[in-house]
């Protein structure tokens, strides 16, 4: 099996300190921007076909040479993809961005309205809102493909705020919205204060679709309607995972030193698994290594691996 979809962590770090993110509990043990030593490498396995994705647990737009790196995997013909918190999405960045071929981007709000907004993110709402009317207006200028999704991690604190985020996706314009489920937990505190049940989240998806016209909004449900699937919802048996230090996994929780509690079993589990650094070996020897074979062939099987078990995303398998 070829790789399909590299996601490359060009970033390490974040401006801001969103209530749920890994990033904000265990970022001091990862924080940096990928040496140019290690992107050029991941560079060299980038095909046509590929899909490459620059972002990992980190903010990208704090990465002075993203659009450098774009462009440098547009210019093969390849599809490139980002999700940012677009906090620092200037006028300037955003026409760098779509000069450099990014084909498109989701931008994370988990919110509709400031006062929550600051309760989860922190940041400034009404900067984020304005940079998103300057890259729609921009791209209807540059490339008018270019796709906008807006992504809403649902929660406790931030559920009743669903319709206000949905209307507000609507009035903006963007090409589509993503509702997932928090699927990360990495403390029974953090799993009970924060997580709903992917079913509620639907319920209350459902009615509020029903109540409000949104026409020309996609919707996208992600990880909350159960579906029996080889293979996870990470797709990893053909995706890559590479962080900002080199590290090579499956995927962003694997490639981290970062707990996840294991909602089934009310377990704190340790997943850090990682399959070769970029610094001393290539990409292709340390896909083909022998313990990240095993890994997809159980992912492919439907089985669920050592690493991954009491992971939200891993195979689903009937009843
Ligand atoms: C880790 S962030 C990195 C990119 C960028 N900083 C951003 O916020 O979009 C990628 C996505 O993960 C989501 N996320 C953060 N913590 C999560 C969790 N515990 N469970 C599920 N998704 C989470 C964020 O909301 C965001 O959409
Ligand atoms: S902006 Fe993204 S990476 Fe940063 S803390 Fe929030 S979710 Fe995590
Ligand atoms: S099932 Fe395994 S590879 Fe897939 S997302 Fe979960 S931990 Fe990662």
């Amino acid at each position: 099996m070829k790789i399909k979809k590299i996601i490359i962590e060009t970033v390490g770090s974040c401006n801001l300190k969103c209530l749920m993110c890994p990033t904000t509990h265990y970022g001091p043990k990862f924080k940096g921007i990928m040496p140019d030593k290690i992107f050029n490498k991941c560079l060299a396995y980038i095909k046509k076909e590929t899909m490459a994705i620059l972002t990992g647990w980190g903010e990208p737009l704090l990465d002075k040479k993203l659009e450098q790196r774009i462009y440098s995997i547009s210019k093969l013909g390849a599809t490139v993809y980002i999700a940012t918190n677009a906090t620092l999405l200037t006028k300037e960045r955003v026409k760098g961005l779509l000069d450099a071929g990014l084909k498109g981007l989701s931008i994370s709000l988990d919110a509709g309205s400031k006062e929550i907004y600051g309760k989860i993110r922190g940041g400034d709402f009404d900067t984020v809102i304005n940079n998103i009317k300057k890259l729609s207006l921009e791209r209807e200028k540059v490339n008018p493909d270019f796709w906008i999704d807006m992504s809403f991690v649902t929660m406790k604190p931030n559920l009743e705020d669903l319709p206000n985020f949905l209307y507000l996706a609507s009035n903006l314009g963007v090409n589509s919205v993503s509702v997932t489920p928090k699927y990360l937990s990495f403390s029974e505190m953090d799993f009970k204060n924060y997580y709903i049940e992917p079913d509620l989240i639907l319920e209350k998806l459902n009615e509020v679709q029903k109540s409000l016209n949104l026409q020309n909004l996609e919707v996208r449900t992600y990880a909350l309607e159960y579906f029996p699937k080889d293979d996870c919802l990470a797709e990893a048996v053909s995706t890559v995972f590479i962080s900002f230090k080199g590290d090579v996994s499956a995927c962003c929780n694997l490639g981290h030193p970062a707990p996840r509690f294991d909602v089934k079993n009310k377990t704190l589990l340790e997943p850090y698994t990682i399959y070769g650094n970029l610094d001393d070996k290539d990409l292709e020897e340390i896909w083909e290594s022998s313990d990240f074979l095993h890994l997809r062939r159980n992912l492919k099987k439907g089985t669920v691996p050592f690493p991954c078990r009491g992971c939200a995303l891993a195979p689903r398998k009937n009843g």
